[in-house]
């Protein structure tokens, strides 16, 4: 597809904060025909440096909850400012996902990129920890890397080169996460694979980060052939 939105954001300050492959790019697709109206609140869970908590609040007017573990609440506050974000519009939160710190039915919708592979592996995620803090009849957009078929009993030589089989173990085909989603009480609007995934790849693996490097040895190998990634869009 081509990413209209996204092309504004192929700017250095972007490239430096950018975790994985193009997450902008990611989010521009996981949202096309997106039904959340501008100016609901929205969380962006795992966040990460908060250019995906960006993107949401300019491209798509939302009002947004940048919910992150790892990174600081405070470097993304700064960020924020420096892209022009009204406070008001963009608010960084420290959150980790298995015990979300917001009052139920809070979100009017969740946007994840790149990041429900973390911690949406356990059955009981969903029903127990996301659920409650969206409004009912409010929707999930989720995309994140997945495999295309599951092969952790006989993992490539490819993937290995980059990446061990304990990262391995947070990716899976659609076939799972169908499995996943059925034992919770969200209705499953829409699971599929990505169209761009090169594309994707591309832009991160020109990063001059070590992550980067390091998954450059894999992609290089034909280890790519075996990944996608895979937008679910599910409905409290
Ligand atoms: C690969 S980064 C993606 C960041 C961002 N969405 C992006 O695409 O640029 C994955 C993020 O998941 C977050 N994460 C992992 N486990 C988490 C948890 N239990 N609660 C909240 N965030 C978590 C990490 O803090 C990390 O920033």
């Amino acid at each position: 597809m081509e990413y209209v939105k996204s092309k504004k954001y192929d700017i250095p300050i972007i490239k430096e904060k950018i975790m994985g492959p193009n997450p902008i790019k990611l989010e521009e697709e996981l949202l096309r025909d997106n039904r959340i109206p501008a100016g609901a609140v929205v969380m962006d869970l795992g966040s990460g440096q908060g250019v995906t908590s960006v993107f949401l609040a300019r491209e798509y007017g939302f009002r947004v909850y940048a919910a992150d573990l790892w990174s600081d609440p405070s470097d993304n506050q700064r960020f924020f400012d420096e892209m022009g974000a009204p406070r008001e519009q963009l608010i960084p939160v420290k959150a980790d996902a298995t015990n979300l710190p917001f009052e139920k039915a809070f979100f009017d919708a969740v946007v994840s990129v790149d990041s429900y592979n973390y911690f949406g592996r356990d059955p009981k995620y969903l029903d127990d920890c996301l659920l409650p803090v969206l409004k009912p009849g409010g929707y999930l957009y989720l995309v994140f890397p997945g495999m295309k078929r599951d092969c952790h009993d006989d993992l490539p030589p490819e993937l290995l080169l980059s990446w061990t089989p304990e990262q391995l173990a947070y990716m899976h085909d659609m076939a799972y996460w169908r499995r996943m989603f059925s034992q919770s009480t969200a209705k499953l609007l829409s699971l599929r694979e990505t169209e761009g995934n090169e594309e994707l790849w591309r832009d991160w693996l020109e990063c001059d980060n070590e992550y980067a490097v390091n998954d450059r040895k894999s992609m290089e190998a034909g280890g790519g052939k075996y990944l996608n990634f895979i937008i679910a869009v599910l409905q409290k």
